[in-house]
């Protein structure tokens, strides 16, 4: 029973849409009505409000990293299946219809809780990438795929099978950012919002 408990905890933590919630409270609109249409950090960016967005980025990051954390001291045995959870629950909340987000931020604290030095590596991915290419679906697309292959080098095998199949989801999810990209219309971090 207790991966069941582990699960749901995760799906419950991730499941949080704090980007949708933070900029509604703070006035900034529905962000499924703006710019991609996603309700993480990079699209709360798109609404002017870089404080927003930051701490979008933040909360995002630290309910990935507490269903870890809470799963690794109560059920050790599951702290997979949390992780998963979280993702999921960020991903496919069904609060909203299922219709939630992309993963890079929430990956990002799953990643820190599961091993940090794989964190490490997905933090120092992503956020070079946005410095260097500053697109973001390209940073956190490479971060998520960067992460398991990390962790299989580092040994961490359990960390990296659950890391790899998140990576597969983080790819889905971006479907329509790949789209773009190949249609050279996606936008750069900073520039002009799109439709
Ligand atoms: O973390 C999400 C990011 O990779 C892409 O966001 O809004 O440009 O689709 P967005």
């Amino acid at each position: 029973m207790q991966w069941i408990f582990a699960l749901a905890l995760g799906y419950a933590l991730g499941s949080v849409p704090f980007g949708l919630i933070i900029t509604r409270i703070a006035g900034a609109g529905d962000l499924r009505s703006i710019g991609s249409g996603n309700i993480g950090a990079t699209n709360v960016l798109r609404t002017g409000r870089k404080g927003l967005a930051a701490a979008t980025l933040l909360l995002d990051l630290l309910k990935g990293l507490a269903a870890v954390l809470i799963a690794a001291a109560v059920w050790p045995e599951w702290v997979w299946l949390a992780a998963l959870g979280a993702f999921l629950g960020h991903c496919f909340p069904v609060w909203l219809r299922f219709r939630g987000g992309k993963g890079v931020a929430t990956t990002a604290g799953i990643a820190f809780g599961l091993a940090w030095p794989v964190g490490l590596a997905y933090a120092l991915t992503w956020i070079g990438l946005l410095l260097t290419v500053k697109i973001s679906s390209v940073a956190g697309m490479t971060a998520a795929v960067v992460a398991p292959l990390v962790a299989l080098v580092l040994g961490h095998q359990d960390a990296a099978l659950v890391l790899a199949v998140i990576a597969a989801i983080v790819l889905f999810q971006h479907r329509e950012n790949i789209a773009r990209l190949r249609a050279g219309t996606e936008p750069r971090v900073g520039g002009s919002k799109k439709s």
